[in-house]
């Protein structure tokens, strides 16, 4: 009784500081200067801004197939079969790089340029003449060019072989990063292997709401899930073995993360949430012991059982794939965009089976938050801050470049509220440094509009 007075007591007092004022500020506390070498860059990716989707022997990807064969999946019903023309019109994001001034341009190669059908066997040099085009003219002009290896346009032709749900997925991954590091390893110094495996893995073979349109909940997201960590982890150790010698870079994988908070101080379920977002790849690689997180395999196994299974969704990393994963990245790549109040459900949500139903946890946001056009998206830069403090200690205070941030409005040029986020942010990550953590870069979503996926231009 006396504890849950106090606990009631607790919530009473204690709420305001639980719980981001969701007013878009955030005071320094520190130095207002960041570390020598720091990155200041914006990002794009490939299908998102190239258009000339079947330009110069560029195959079909699964975005080219769910726009034209499935267009009312496109909030808008847009495409990126123009999008900004970055193909064509390279020298334009260049002038706009240069204006901003930059240090880094984070962007991603179209896997079916390189190889339409992609495989080896279809190699298409004026894909690979577009991207030394591009390289060449970063460099010329002082910008570092950061190469996103895969960001979702997978080819065609692999996803009729199952994609990301077939093992053979690794092999195909690994001769295509191969042929980057042979064509512009000499000047790419930083790679990263993927973007954002569960905003891909989980609505694209769970949900089938995002391009391969496959419906598997709980079960081909896993798989898809466990086939990235372990191509990652194979083109790590290609590159260490036979082109780090000679070409010196880095190479990382991008994760999204929410940050979490939690009217009750619930610090079991705020670092649950964590370990379902961010943990379900970080851990394999940056954590001591490797593998998935212990709470996903408890509750993903019991679940599992629980619907007459034999064994575990969850596929297993354990003996030598766990220690080949483990440690295989040199830094690790954070997109942090908002945050969200975690809570224990009373009812049980989400399909049977799915990741939402072994995650187990309402996400809920203050009304208060300020947020952008995209009803997602609340300004929360403790946020920012909180997570590269749990990278911090929970990775071993592993090198963190923050690659994605950014914030969705109506277009319109007084901007104010952009201006409130991005400060905010950027003071956020530059508390982080002054507490220890160690961030090396900074990167805004996006250079330029971007086809959103299915928001398309929403
Ligand atoms: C900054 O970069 C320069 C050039 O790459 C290097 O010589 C120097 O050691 C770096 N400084 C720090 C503090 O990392
Ligand atoms: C929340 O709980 C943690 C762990 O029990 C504790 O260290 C922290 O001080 C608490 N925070 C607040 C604001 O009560």
């Amino acid at each position: 009784m006396l504890s849950l007075i106090l606990t009631i007591f607790g919530f009473l007092v204690g709420c305001e500081s639980l719980i981001p004022s969701g007013n878009c500020s955030l005071p320094a506390k520190g130095p207002r200067k960041f570390p020598p070498n720091f990155s200041f860059g914006v990002a794009t990716a490939a299908y998102q801004i190239e258009g000339s989707w079947n330009a110069d022997g560029k195959g079909p990807s699964i975005w080219d197939d769910l726009v034209h064969n499935n267009p009312e999946k496109v909030e808008d019903g847009t495409n990126g079969d123009t999008a900004a023309d970055s193909y064509r019109l390279f020298d334009l994001d260049l002038q706009a790089l240069k204006y901003l001034k930059v240090n880094h341009y984070r962007f991603s190669i179209s896997w079916p340029r390189i190889f339409p059908t992609g495989d080896i066997s279809s190699r298409n040099q004026k894909g690979i003449d577009y991207y030394n085009m591009v390289i060449n003219k970063l460099l010329a002009n002082g910008i570092k060019p950061i190469v996103t290896i895969f960001h979702y346009d997978l080819p065609s032709e692999i996803q009729k072989l199952g994609g990301f749900t077939n093992a053979l997925f690794i092999d195909y991954y690994l001769t295509y990063a191969e042929e980057l590091f042979k064509n512009f390893g000499d000047r790419v110094k930083t790679w990263i292997t993927f973007n954002e495996p569960m905003k891909f893995c989980k609505p694209g073979y769970g949900e089938g709401t995002f391009a391969p349109l496959v419906t598997s909940s709980g079960i081909g997201d896993y798989l898809c899930l466990t086939n990235i960590l372990k191509s990652h982890a194979a083109a790590y150790h290609l590159y260490r073995g036979r082109y780090f010698p000679r070409q010196r870079g880095k190479m990382g994988m991008t994760l999204d993360s929410l940050y979490f908070y939690s009217h009750l101080n619930d610090t079991e379920l705020i670092d649950r949430s964590l370990q379902y977002y961010l943990g379900i790849m970080a851990h394999a690689i940056h954590s001591k012991s490797g593998g998935f997180p212990k709470v996903l395999i408890d509750d993903i196994g019991r679940n599992s059982m629980r619907e007459g299974r034999s064994k575990s969704r969850l596929p297993s990393l354990e003996g030598e794939w766990k220690k080949y994963i483990r440690g295989s990245a040199d830094f690790l790549g954070i997109n942090q965009y908002t945050s969200r109040i975690a809570r224990r459900p009373l009812q049980p949500i989400g399909k049977n089976p799915s990741m939402d139903r072994d995650y187990d946890t309402e996400e809920i946001i203050d009304e208060k938050w300020l947020q952008a056009k995209s009803d997602w998206l609340h300004c929360i830069p403790e946020g920012m801050e909180d997570l590269l403090k749990y990278v911090r200690d929970e990775y071993d205070n592993v090198e963190v470049f923050v690659t994605e941030t950014g914030w969705s409005d109506n277009g319109e040029l007084n901007d104010d509220n952009r201006i409130l986020y991005l400060k905010s942010y950027i003071q956020g990550v530059l508390n982080a440094i002054n507490d220890g953590c160690n961030v090396v870069g900074y990167t805004y979503w996006s250079l330029i509009d971007t086809f959103e996926w299915i928001f398309g231009y929403t």
